[in-house]
């Protein structure tokens, strides 16, 4: 059998991610591959950490990328933390709890859940009476819910965490880089972000960063994993207390990342170039005037959206600006429009799962994608494809309101100047 040499169709990818890549970020991972001890390589590392520290908003010393995909960053900050029996709690708001909670169970976490119903997101106070009644070790919780759209604030979570002395680890894997992520400030101890949203880098690296509280916990395992003598340490084991993965195995990852350097794992390295370019684009255009930009197009989005007569799902309040989702008109197959969006117009947005799908559209607008053909291409195309289906639509009204949002921007600025 003969393979034709590799040729995918061109997107125009509006979904919660993986989104479209920067040109730049492409280019970078063609460069010629370096060892992973070569000074060269580990002068990047460092210049990697230090852009991370910036984008995390931390002065944090560890702030480094795990290779897997997102779930591989969350796995190896709770996984280097949790020991057998330890008490987490996870309030959920959408189906990314559940993966934490998942991860927390296997390894062997006495887990705890709070639910809210999919479309809101918990009052703090909600959180912290919660808190106060489990007195868990950790909590756990997603700032960016790309499930449902919505977005959890977490400033006075974070500020009762510090105060009870429990561990905060966040998942903000939909939120970094496209709206504001401010760890120390809000007192996270562990951040995960995800390369393949906001960052507009390719899946398969995980961006944590952890303050020292985290590394406390990470070094006093280390501790008896690695220097197994006594019978206390032997009985700590036995216990349970021991960390099941290798791979994620922060103690030593950060001995990697870290001025030991000590061999872990052989470094992704044109992944690596592709996050320092991610990174570099991300600091070069500034934290603030990304958010903005993001703003600006979301609201351009449900601008359209709304003039053209479908309404949005969840409180509007608690709207998380990368994610936009979309009530699918009633009778409307929300499939066939995908499907049809996708082959005739080259756009792919995203459905939902569990409760909302079939109910609700996602559109992303991250990073690269996040950009104002992108929004007026998706709003022309979904009004034409709704027509196709029968759908009735203030034809040609979605596009101007967008517009508007565009052109009054470009005068504000204007009138700034
Ligand atoms: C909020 C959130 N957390 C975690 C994940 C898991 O990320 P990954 O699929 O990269 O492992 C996703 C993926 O979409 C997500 O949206």
């Amino acid at each position: 059998m003969k393979f034709s040499p590799l040729e995918t169709p061109l997107r125009t990818i509006m979904t919660p991610g993986p989104v479209e890549v920067d040109p730049r970020v492409l280019r970078a991972m063609c460069t010629p591959i370096l060892g992973q001890f070569d000074p060269a390589f580990t002068t990047i590392m460092n210049e990697v950490m230090e852009m991370l520290r910036q984008l995390f908003r931390t002065s944090n010393r560890w702030a480094y990328p795990v290779d897997g995909t997102s779930r591989a960053g969350i796995e190896a900050l709770l996984c280097s933390i949790i020991e057998q029996g330890d008490k987490v709690l996870i309030p959920i708001y959408g189906r990314f709890g559940y993966l934490l909670t998942e991860i927390c169970e296997r390894y062997g976490a006495q887990v705890y859940t709070i639910e809210c119903e999919w479309g809101n997101v918990f009052a703090p106070e909600e959180v912290i009476d919660e808190m106060k009644r489990v007195q868990p070790k950790i909590v756990a919780i997603v700032h960016g819910e790309t499930s449902t759209g919505c977005m959890q604030p977490l400033e006075e979570i974070g500020r009762a965490c510090r105060e009870m002395d429990i561990l905060l680890v966040v998942d903000a894997v939909a939120t970094i880089g496209g709206t504001e992520v401010n760890a120390d400030e809000w007192h996270f101890d562990g951040v995960i972000g995800g390369t393949q949203k906001c960052i507009s880098v390719p899946s398969g690296m995980a961006l944590i960063t952890y303050n020292d509280r985290i590394e406390k916990v990470v070094l006093s395992r280390k501790k008896v994993e690695r220097g197994i003598q006594t019978d206390s340490d032997r009985s700590i084991l036995a216990a349970g207390k021991t960390i099941i993965s290798n791979y994620f195995d922060l103690s030593q990852l950060q001995d990697y990342w870290g001025p030991r350097r000590l061999n872990h794992h052989t470094e992704a390295t044109s992944m690596v170039y592709a996050l320092r370019e991610g990174l570099r684009i991300i600091l070069e255009e500034g934290l603030t005037e990304r958010f903005d930009r993001h703003r600006l197009h979301e609201r351009a989005l449900i601008a359209g959206i709304e003039a053209m007569g479908l309404s949005l799902f969840g409180e509007k309040k608690w709207k998380l600006p990368t994610v936009t989702c979309v009530n699918i008109p009633d009778g409307v197959d929300g499939e066939s429009v995908r499907h049809m969006l996708l082959h005739e117009f080259g756009i792919e947005i995203a459905s939902s799962f569990g409760p909302l799908h079939g109910k609700i559209w996602r559109i992303g607008t991250m990073g690269y994608s996040c950009r104002k053909e992108n929004i007026l291409k998706v709003l022309t195309s979904l009004e034409a494809v709704l027509v196709y289906h029968g759908v009735h639509v203030n034809k040609g009204e979605g596009v101007q309101e967008a517009l508007k949002v565009y052109i009054e921007q470009s005068k504000a600025i204007g009138a700034g100047r």
